[in-house]
């Protein structure tokens, strides 16, 4: 697995000097923060040897390097979920191959259900904590010392001071903001009346099919981690049949909130 994660950098680095120092995952609510990039290469993943190919087709496969607000960032266009048939080892190989590439630092965002009963349509949930409840995860198998340890301590998967200036910008912005715990599910069906219950009941104060392994493969490699969800539905209370359309909708209403909110932090790291 090195070498191939080896081999991608490799041929990356022959396609561009370009040093970034941030990843971000573009998932849901992101899509808009490419144009906020001064974008200096792009890179089609069916290009790079050895990476997963994007079977969503709202997802293109792009790797887009460039300067956001100043700072160097690399960026992925096109994530890839559990439920698509990848493996925990594909879904997190853009990771390592940009934790090589240099990045110190990963911002992830996506769409997820509201389990807190404060939580409205629309809100962003920027992550506190996780729960994994996806059937496995990236660090199963051999360790790759090189990568990081065997255990791996999460007692903190979120950098607490981005968390703060998070929901002070949103505040200030007047954006609704919320901080939550993050229930990750492989999918692709959504949960039952039933399961939100559970889900409410061990803690988590929204849920989605995204997320955690990456942000699993990003504490293995020592990064810095940000995540935020957009609330598209809300699971509490009479359970609702789910609107994909209207999910989207409420998603795209969201994303420029969630684009400057990731602007502003990118921005000002330190
Ligand atoms: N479950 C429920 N609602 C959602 C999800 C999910 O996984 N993702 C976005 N909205």
């Amino acid at each position: 697995m090195l070498k191939a994660i080896r081999e991608a950098v490799d041929f990356i680095q022959k396609q561009t000097s370009f040093q970034p120092k941030t990843g971000i995952v573009l998932g849901t609510g992101l899509g808009g923060l490419v144009d906020k990039i001064d974008i200096q290469h792009k890179i089609d993943y069916k290009e790079i040897p050895h990476f997963p190919l994007s079977t969503v087709e709202s997802h293109t496969g792009t790797l887009i390097f460039g300067n956001l607000k100043g700072e160097p960032v690399i960026a992925m266009q096109g994530r890839f979920h559990f439920y698509e048939g990848y493996d925990m080892n594909q879904i997190v190989f853009p990771i390592r191959v940009m934790k090589l590439l240099g990045i110190e630092q990963l911002f992830v965002s996506n769409a997820a259900g509201g389990i807190n009963p404060d939580f409205n349509k629309g809100d962003l949930m920027i992550f506190q904590d996780h729960i994994n409840l996806f059937s496995g995860n990236p660090l199963i198998g051999k360790n790759h010392d090189e990568l990081g340890p065997r255990f791996v301590d999460m007692y903190q998967p979120y950098e607490p001071d981005w968390i703060k200036k998070g929901i002070q910008f949103a505040t200030e912005k007047g954006f609704g903001v919320q901080k939550g715990v993050y229930a990750g599910l492989p999918g692709p069906m959504l949960e039952t009346p039933a399961e939100y219950k559970f889900l409410s009941v061990i803690g988590a104060d929204a849920v989605g099919m995204s997320t955690i392994p990456e942000i699993i493969a990003a504490k293995h490699m020592e990064l810095k981690c940000f995540a935020c969800s957009i609330i598209t539905d809300i699971c509490y209370g009479e359970i609702q049949p789910v609107n994909i359309e209207e999910i989207i909708a409420v998603a795209m209403k969201a994303e420029p909130n969630l684009t400057e909110l990731i602007a502003h932090l990118i921005g000002n790291l330190n």
